[in-house]
């Protein structure tokens, strides 16, 4: 098995990992760096993960790149993350296509500078052919945010007096279409989801790691996918 040394079978594997990226800015200062150079970092650290993620023949991840809550971090911090997306973004098209990824967006990007959301429709746009794996990047993503915005979605369609359901609101979020998520990875030490995903979370396997996301690589994927692997999962049944 080469490097791999899988001891379950990557058909245990989860088919939808969520990665909530967090650390940067601790990555950074413990280096006595701006806390600008570990989002920096950070983008490298998606890269290896998402290079494992393809190898490892993963359908579908999901990056916490920006919450709603995140536009209240200090000016320059935000106006940088912003420029990370629109100049880091394009030139990874090359990446997303050796390793066979398109890219989707989930979120809100109406509130992105026009250079940002330029670059990821952009980015959606040349790898929309791509299907060995897919990257969703969730900017400006709130899972409150994502579920108020599933049911004005669902009132505009409707055309009758009945309630809404689970079902409706499930069909009317970001990128319904994937599957939810199995697997939510958090880097960094802390054990929350910061509104991540929260409609699809409801039966997630959860995995807390006190690496700092810049130092992720393709082991902590694939440590955190084998420990996935061993989970019973019940959704509310009896075990089998
Ligand atoms: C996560 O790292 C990246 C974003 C939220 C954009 P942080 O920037 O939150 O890093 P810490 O948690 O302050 O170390
Ligand atoms: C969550 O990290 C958001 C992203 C990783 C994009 P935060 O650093 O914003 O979360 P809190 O503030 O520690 O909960
Ligand atoms: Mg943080």
């Amino acid at each position: 098995m080469g490097n791999l040394e899988l001891d379950v079978l990557p058909d245990m594997y989860p088919k939808h990992v969520g990665v909530i990226m967090d650390g940067n800015g601790r990555w950074a200062t413990k280096r006595g760096l701006p806390r600008t150079a570990g989002h920096y970092e950070g983008v490298k650290a998606a890269k290896r993960v998402t290079t494992e993620a393809s190898r490892l023949g993963i359908p579908y991840i999901t990056y916490y790149v920006f919450s709603t809550e995140n536009w209240s971090r200090p000016k320059k911090e935000v106006a940088y993350l912003m420029d990370l997306l629109a100049s880091r973004l394009y030139s990874e098209i090359d990446f997303y296509k050796r390793v066979g990824a398109r890219v989707l967006i989930r979120g809100d990007i109406s509130a992105l500078t026009d250079a940002a959301r330029d670059a990821v429709i952009a980015t959606q746009e040349a790898t929309a052919h791509l299907d060995h794996l897919t990257v969703s990047l969730a900017i400006n993503h709130g899972g409150h945010d994502e579920i108020v915005r599933s049911v004005n979605r669902w009132l505009e369609k409707r055309s009758d007096n009945s309630p809404i359901t689970t079902t409706d609101i499930r069909s009317n979020i970001d990128l319904a279409f994937i599957p939810p998520v199995d697997l939510i990875i958090r880097s960094g030490g802390e054990k929350r989801l910061s509104n991540f995903m929260l409609w699809d979370a409801a039966y997630a396997e959860f995995a807390f790691y006190d690496t700092l996301w810049p130092d992720w690589g393709a082991k902590e994927l694939q440590s955190a996918c084998d420990d996935f692997a061993h989970r019973a999962r019940r959704f509310g049944g009896v075990p089998t």
